[in-house]
């Protein structure tokens, strides 16, 4: 507490995650989260709203209990604004209005998308890199330009992990996919084919998740596991050694929930040795979705003033990395 920088509190809830941090600069004061696993199929909104209207109060309590110092100490209230899941960003917001008129503290409206990146920013040695942003809803080569981040290239049509999740859907694995595919691909000896698109710094898996369901009647999941990882992950590595070659930034940060898998780790961390940059990867327990990463961009919002008044507070469910004006980098 001795320091001068501001205490924080942040709250995610754009999908299946309640998270709640307080933090203080790069301090990580308490941390707390509890994740959606639906009993079936993907993520319906608003039974993943409901599990956050439920877990956002045991979370707060659990804080506000670890915390050596009296709520009033905080001094801005972050929340993940979008883009993200309708009910769910509205339950988030409502938690976070109401916190912030009760400690009567500013109310800090941060995207999502560059809470990944202010997360790797604050943790790693990561300054000004070149971002692979890996999750279930998102998948973006985002860098620093001009006062805003940019998004050099992206998915096409789904994200990286919804393409995992729902291949692991129809292999019955449980969800989410991502993680048990990382471990039946360790097993895997046959490269099956499977459609490869790239178009310049952008890519599309959706055609890949539905040759890949095909195979399922014919081959082992472990190949399929395998092969789709290893065609998945050739599509980010080279999209990102392209914008590494164009950009000439001095490290790449690998952040979002997809960025826990250790296969992709190690060949993101080949293509930044051969273009002669630094590899930095968000530590696994940080990488999904948690209210750290909002308490560290609301952080920069404070500093620089961005403050919303309630009444401007609505949601934003589709807010691209590319619109927000960033004003804590110079
Ligand atoms: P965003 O709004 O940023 O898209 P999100 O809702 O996808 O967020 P995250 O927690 O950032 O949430 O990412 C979750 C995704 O990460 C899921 O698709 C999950 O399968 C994937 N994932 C988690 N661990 C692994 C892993 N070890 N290997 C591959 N994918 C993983
Ligand atoms: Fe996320």
């Amino acid at each position: 507490m001795a320091s001068t920088e501001p205490i924080i509190l942040g709250l995610e809830g754009t999908a299946h995650t309640a998270g709640v941090a307080v933090i203080q600069g790069p301090q990580i004061h308490a941390n707390e989260s509890a994740t959606y696993f639906p009993p079936q199929g993907g993520i319906h909104p608003r039974e993943a709203a409901t599990y956050l209207t439920k877990q956002f109060p045991i979370l707060l309590k659990k804080i506000f209990q670890k915390l050596q110092f009296k709520p009033d100490k905080i001094d801005g209230i972050a929340f993940s604004q979008g883009p993200g899941l309708g009910p769910c960003l509205r339950t988030t917001a409502t938690v976070a209005r109401a916190i912030s008129l009760k400690l009567n503290k500013p109310l800090l409206g941060v995207n999502h998308c560059i809470a990944h990146v202010e997360l790797g920013r604050t943790i790693t040695p990561a300054n000004d890199p070149l971002v692979l942003y890996v999750s279930g809803g998102n998948t973006q080569l985002i860098t620093f330009l001009n006062g805003r981040y940019r998004v050099l290239g992206e998915t096409l049509d789904i994200a990286i992990g919804n393409a995992l999740d729902s291949l692991g859907r129809e292999m019955n694995l449980p969800h989410p996919g991502g993680p048990h595919i990382e471990k039946r691909a360790q097993q895997g000896k046959n490269l099956l084919l499977l459609p490869y698109t790239i178009k310049g710094m952008s890519f599309s898996f959706s055609g890949m998740v539905t040759a890949a369901k095909k195979l399922i009647a014919n081959h082992s999941t472990s190949d399929i596991c395998y092969s789709f990882q290893e065609y998945t992950f050739a599509i980010l590595a080279e999209a990102t050694e392209r914008a590494l070659s164009c950009t000439k930034k001095g490290s790449v940060l690998l952040t979002g929930g997809v960025a826990a898998n250790v296969h992709l780790q190690n060949i993101i961390k080949l293509v930044a040795k051969e273009q002669e940059s630094l590899f930095y990867v968000v530590p696994r327990n940080l990488a999904g979705d948690n209210g750290v990463m909002i308490a560290f961009a609301g952080t920069h919002l404070l500093k620089t003033g961005e403050i919303i008044p309630i009444q401007k507070s609505q949601v934003k469910p589709r807010w691209r990395t590319d619109q927000v004006q960033v004003g804590w980098i110079s």
